[in-house]
């Protein structure tokens, strides 16, 4: 299949792994978007999951999500089940869920216990995984019941978020990151606490809701009564550092600043702000994108951020969870001012999965072509030439 665009041809044939997206890794004044192979394949996404999913670090949550010993979560990434857990230490650790007799996994959901116990045939494994119960194997000649355990899976906690990297091969997840740390040290990230999650299952391809959450401009045709009035797409740019990451900064339009007594058409309750956050810090909401998956968004109030569990080439478990400091969650506020934050992102969420639902359809189409990029889309160029350069091993 060779795909053809105005200015530049991509060779796409071959076998899985073959994917020629050189013109996709170009400097930005001459690069182009990914072809929609890259949205539909189930080999591409095969690729992905290996050198992507696999090979890097994606985040599953935030560490604040299990506070006590004995806590736990499970999430499924890419078809591997794992259970984050709060040991008796008090250090956080992430497994396999994977029972090690016929591969039941041990877990679901969340809660809290002393142990896990797998619903299959009672093994049972101690916080820190080890097998410390299987009924009736001392029957069995030879097992060795104290050489068994759940398979610990190489994890980072950075700000709170837990990053984990299941081929356990990926650089250390925080040093290229060091540039992010004074753009969001005033947010208190890691003080931060999970207090409310949204759960979805969508019909697109994992990339399609980056590529959309990442660029301003869409803002003024599909946000054009809710965000954009408050906050103008054309007014966003991107921060100069350079690294794994992409930083937008979403600047509010004058009268509409949180710190405004009453921003016109909005009498609605907030959230307190946060109080360490500097002038400049209030003036602005900012999206950041940890490359691949892990997609946060900074405001005046509050840190919200989606964490993306993709199951094929077009489909995507994704959960979107809200922060808070503790000092915020004590004042008289905080109550309605959650709710009013949590029904205004239901309010125009739905205008952004419109646009996902369409553009998966739009690229599972025979004559859909890459493209050149707007001046705003420099995040979009960022994440595909992190995806093309990860699958082909450039
Ligand atoms: S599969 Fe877990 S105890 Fe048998
Ligand atoms: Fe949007």
């Amino acid at each position: 299949m060779t795909v053809t665009t105005e200015s530049t041809s991509l060779r796409l044939s071959g076998p899985a792994g073959s994917w020629d997206l050189s013109a996709c890794t170009a400097p930005f004044e001459s690069a182009v978007t990914l072809p929609a192979v890259c949205y539909t394949d189930p080999a591409f996404f095969a690729a992905e999951v290996e050198t992507i999913f696999r090979g890097d670090w994606v985040c599953i949550g935030r560490a604040d999500e299990v506070p006590e010993p004995g806590d736990y979560a499970c999430v499924d990434m890419v078809g591997e089940p794992m259970v984050m857990v709060r040991g008796e230490d008090r250090a956080l650790r992430v497994f396999s869920s994977v029972c090690r007799h016929r591969s039941m996994p041990v877990a679901s959901g969340a809660g809290n216990a002393r142990s896990l116990v797998c619903p299959y045939h009672a093994w049972t494994y101690d916080l820190t995984g080890r097998l410390v119960g299987a009924p009736e194997m001392g029957k069995t000649p030879g097992f060795d019941a104290k050489s068994v355990c759940l398979p610990e899976i190489r994890h980072a906690v950075w700000f709170g978020f837990v990053m984990v990297n299941l081929d356990g091969q990926a650089a250390p997840f925080a040093p290229p990151l060091a540039p992010l740390e004074t753009r969001v040290a005033h947010w208190r990230l890691d003080e931060m606490h999970s207090v409310d999650h949204y759960a979805f299952d969508y019909p697109w391809n994992w990339k399609v809701m980056i590529d959309n959450y990442i660029e301003c401009y869409h803002h003024p045709t599909i946000h054009g009564k809710s965000l954009e009035p408050s906050m103008p797409g054309r007014a966003s740019y991107f921060e100069p550092e350079e690294g794994p990451f992409s930083i937008m900064q979403m600047p509010y339009r004058k009268g509409h600043r949180p710190t405004d007594p009453r921003r016109p058409g909005d009498d609605a309750p907030r959230l307190p702000l946060i109080e360490t956050l500097s002038e400049d810090e209030l003036s602005r909401g900012a999206t950041l994108q940890i490359l691949p998956t892990l997609l946060v968004s900074l405001y005046p109030t509050h840190m919200d951020y989606y964490c993306m569990f993709p199951e094929d080439p077009s489909r995507l478990r994704l959960r979107k969870s809200f922060c808070v400091l503790p000092e915020q969650m004590a004042h008289p506020d905080y109550q309605a001012g959650i709710e009013q934050t949590t029904a205004n992102y239901l309010k125009y969420a739905p205008e952004d999965f419109g646009v996902c639902r369409g553009l998966q359809s739009g690229l599972s189409a025979g004559l859909s072509r890459p493209s050149r990029y707007c001046p705003m889309e420099v995040g979009d160029w960022r994440f595909a030439k992190y995806v093309a350069e990860r699958v082909t091993g450039a």
